[in-house]
């Protein structure tokens, strides 16, 4: 397995599983297919409602020796209403007990934005603590601890800009290792791409696939579907593999870890033979052309009326 590398030596692999959007009821054999095939890392949240499930599937793999505990990689990420720094060892500790292991690979902070310790997951504005008033330079030094305590290998953030990147770094003692965001050929993020690799800092691609499993609430009427771009199509024939394929393939060879969702079985497999594509530079460089800084997951869900987030202080654009 293709892996990427942290500065302790430790060796991330570069696609993983998504289960955002994997119901429960799904999601179980869509772990254990995919550590079948050969997937050894799963990308989790607390916020997908369904660590549970995922847990069982991974404990019910390494009871029937597929793989080892430290075969995998497993992350996870702390969910908005758990930034008070007393409320995250506790939140990492129910995500640890769901997943039934003892400590996580990588541990993320889910989105730069704060609700309140009581907030549902579909968040209304009464929901919202201010980012003034719970800033994440008060949440990083608990997740700092959590590796101190051997609860966690990794910390990094997820959905950050790369303002805030340069907040936290300005304060952190233990620099995040990782920001997840999303990335496609759609929405490649260039700046953010560079100024993560002069920061040692590494990247994983989510929604790699357009997303387009979105609930209705987080889709625009008329989107671009990234499945069925005809530059991606045209490349994908000549290269003789699925669009899926080239699209995952794409994000490993711009040195990013991927993390493409499926609860079906052959598209599972098919996703991980995205390993063995080598894509020519003239293929890279006609996606490159593709960029139009078009988001699927826009954060529209927190720009509420009287929230105090927006989509420019989300992003910083
Ligand atoms: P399914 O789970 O039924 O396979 P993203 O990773 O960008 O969030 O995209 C996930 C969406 O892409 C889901 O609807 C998923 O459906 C679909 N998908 C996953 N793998 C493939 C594939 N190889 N070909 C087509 N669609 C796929």
């Amino acid at each position: 397995m293709k892996t990427v590398q942290f500065s302790n030596g430790d060796q991330m692999p570069i696609i993983g599983l998504g289960t955002w959007k994997s119901a429960p009821g799904e999601v179980y054999s869509a772990v254990k297919e995919a550590l079948l095939q050969g997937y050894r890392y799963i990308d989790c949240a607390h916020s997908y409602e369904n660590e549970a499930e995922v847990g069982q599937a991974i404990t019910d793999s390494i009871k029937s020796n597929i793989v080892n505990r430290d075969q995998l990689w497993i992350t996870s990420k702390l969910w908005n209403n758990s930034h008070a720094p007393e409320d995250v060892q506790p939140a990492l500790e129910k995500t640890l007990a769901n997943l039934q292991i003892d400590y996580l690979d990588l541990y993320l902070i889910h989105w730069p934005v704060a609700l309140k310790r009581d907030a549902s997951f579909q968040a209304s504005s009464k929901d919202f603590i201010a980012l003034c008033d719970m800033p994440i330079e008060t949440t990083w030094p608990a997740m700092e601890q959590l590796v101190d305590k051997n609860l966690c290998r990794h910390i990094g953030v997820s959905n950050f800009s790369v303002k805030k990147l340069q907040t936290l770094l300005e304060t952190a003692k233990k620099p995040p290792e990782m920001n997840q965001i999303e990335l496609h050929p759609y929405l490649q993020q260039p700046a953010m791409i560079k100024f993560c690799r002069s920061n040692n800092i590494h990247i994983t691609a989510y929604s790699p696939l357009g997303s387009g499993d979105r609930p209705a609430r987080l889709k625009e009427k008329n989107e671009p579907i990234l499945l069925e771009d005809t530059t991606i199509a045209t490349i994908a024939k000549r290269q003789d593999v699925t669009p899926a394929q080239l699209l995952i393939s794409w994000a490993i060879h711009r040195g990013t870890v991927v993390i493409p969702k499926s609860v079906n079985a052959e598209r599972i497999k098919q996703n991980i033979g995205a390993l063995r594509v080598t894509l020519p530079q003239d293929d890279m460089a006609q996606i490159e052309k593709l960029n139009r800084d078009r988001r699927y997951v826009s954060g529209n869900f927190w720009a509420l009326e009287e929230s105090p987030y927006t989509l420019a202080n989300i992003w910083d654009e």
